[in-house]
């Protein structure tokens, strides 16, 4: 940990990489309308003043956007990493350097080093947590039990975090009311359907530059991410196999034009498997055994635990070696050879750069306000998951709709009345 010229405590690469973070912090903000027009009014009213705020998310353009606009807010931000892949180094840098944000994140670091972070997070003694995935909120409770009556409330980003906190509710240990931003249809809708898809697809192609069209591509999973990876894999020309354990979106999946299979016969045609279920060992020992040579293999959920890497390891009795930035070989022993992308971490932020701003800017939206929506109304909340209000996730699309210039009609009162009366039919 050191303490910048600034006198801005921190542990990042290099803080000289801080120029170039900053000139790609203001390239995303410019894709970033509605956070921006939040950051105005909250520079106005503070409405976060001097609450202390803990944040673990992953460290990108975009929340650096995110991270402006809480601090032009009033609050006392301290940020670390959600994931030991996803830092973008210099955007760490320039939080410091330029914005006086004391981060911890960077890029490659061990396990040790990520919960480190964490803990210094921590030290902050937050009032609000934000989360992405729910590490900050489980070490708070099980290392911290002495810092949570600090804690009025806190924001969770992604779906698998939401998963863990509603466990935790439900085993009756949570203590504190937490935002599920998640489940905001401005939030699941676009970014893990449209920002995942997309984000996903570019970082296969960054790190292999393989075409895809004409390849056998398998989707695990077929809820809001795996349907954008789906499309757009479809969409640049693959033959897409879909995988699932749920009966409905299997249905879903075959209606919208895609193969439905198990994973062991998927496993066995696959040119490429991206997996994105936020469950565990979907790439279990049986379906790395059965893989074809060459076959590309890579996660897009949360946690690196959808591909069973300690049975590849066993497969690979020939060894496994980086080829190249992201891109690991396993070598079986018959002597096939099987590539796993950012060592099963969720690849869209380790080989690319995430979710596009356009999308992260309705996600964030939905962090900054809902933020101030807990602390408002933190009095009424009581230790569960919430989800934001429908009107603050319907203003969210109505700015974003109107930054993108697009105007749709609204009701007539006539229509309004016919809408919730029952008399009328035919
Ligand atoms: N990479 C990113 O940037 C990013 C962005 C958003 C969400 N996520 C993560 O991606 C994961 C999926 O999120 P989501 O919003 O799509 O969740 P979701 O709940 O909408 O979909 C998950 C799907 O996986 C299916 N599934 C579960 N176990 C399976 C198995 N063994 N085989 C096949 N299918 C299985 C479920 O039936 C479900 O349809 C989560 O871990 C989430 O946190 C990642």
């Amino acid at each position: 940990m050191t303490t910048s010229s600034t006198g801005v405590a921190s542990d990042v690469k290099d803080l000289a990489l801080a120029p170039r973070g900053k000139a790609r912090i203001a390239w995303a903000a410019k894709d970033m309308p509605v956070l921006r027009l939040i950051r105005e009014r909250f520079e106005r009213e503070k409405p976060l003043a001097g609450l202390r705020v803990s944040a673990c998310l992953h460290v990108t353009t975009e929340t650096a956007n995110l991270a402006i606009t809480l601090k032009a807010a009033g609050a006392n931000l301290v940020l670390c990493a959600s994931n030991p892949l996803s830092t973008q180094d210099d955007v760490a840098a320039s939080l410091v350097v330029d914005y006086g944000i004391p981060t911890y994140a960077i890029k490659g670091e061990d396990e040790t080093t990520y919960f480190k972070h964490i803990r210094a997070a921590l030290d902050h003694q937050p009032q609000m947590t934000m989360d992405d995935g729910c590490d900050l909120v489980t070490v708070l409770h099980k290392e911290h039990p002495d810092l949570l009556p600090n804690v009025i409330a806190g924001t969770e980003e992604t779906t698998t975090g939401v998963i863990r906190l509603r466990s935790m509710q439900a085993n009756g240990v949570l203590r504190f009311p937490v935002l599920a931003v998640n489940d905001s249809d401005t939030k699941h809708l676009f970014d893990n359907r449209y920002g995942t898809g997309q984000s996903t697809i570019d970082a296969v192609i960054r790190a292999t530059n393989l075409l895809l069209a004409g390849r056998t591509l398998v989707v695990a999973g077929y809820g809001w991410c795996g349907k954008g990876v789906a499309s757009r894999a479809k969409g640049m020309g693959a033959n897409v196999v879909v995988t699932e354990v749920d009966p409905v979106k299997a249905i879903e999946a075959l209606m919208d034009g895609f193969r439905v299979m198990p994973m062991l016969e998927a496993a066995a045609i696959a040119d490429m498997i991206i997996t994105v279920t936020g469950d565990i060992n979907v790439l279990d020992h049986q379906h790395l055994a059965a893989l074809k040579d060459g076959c590309v293999i890579a996660n897009s959920g949360h946690f690196n635990d959808e591909i069973n890497i300690p049975a590849m390891e066993a497969l690979a009795t020939q060894g496994h070696e980086t080829l190249k930035d992201f891109v690991e070989e396993y070598r079986y022993g018959d002597g096939r050879k099987v590539y796993l992308l950012a060592q099963g971490r969720l690849v869209n932020l380790s080989a690319a750069e995430g979710h596009p701003a356009s999308v992260m800017d309705m996600s964030f939206a939905n962090q900054a306000l809902g933020a101030e929506y807990m602390l408002q109304h933190a009095r009424e909340l009581t230790p569960q998951v919430y989800t934001i209000p429908a009107d603050i996730d319907r203003e969210i699309a109505r700015l974003k709709l109107s930054a993108m210039g697009v105007k749709i009609d609204t009701l007539t009162q006539e229509q309004e009345a016919y809408l919730s009366a029952w008399e009328s039919g035919t």
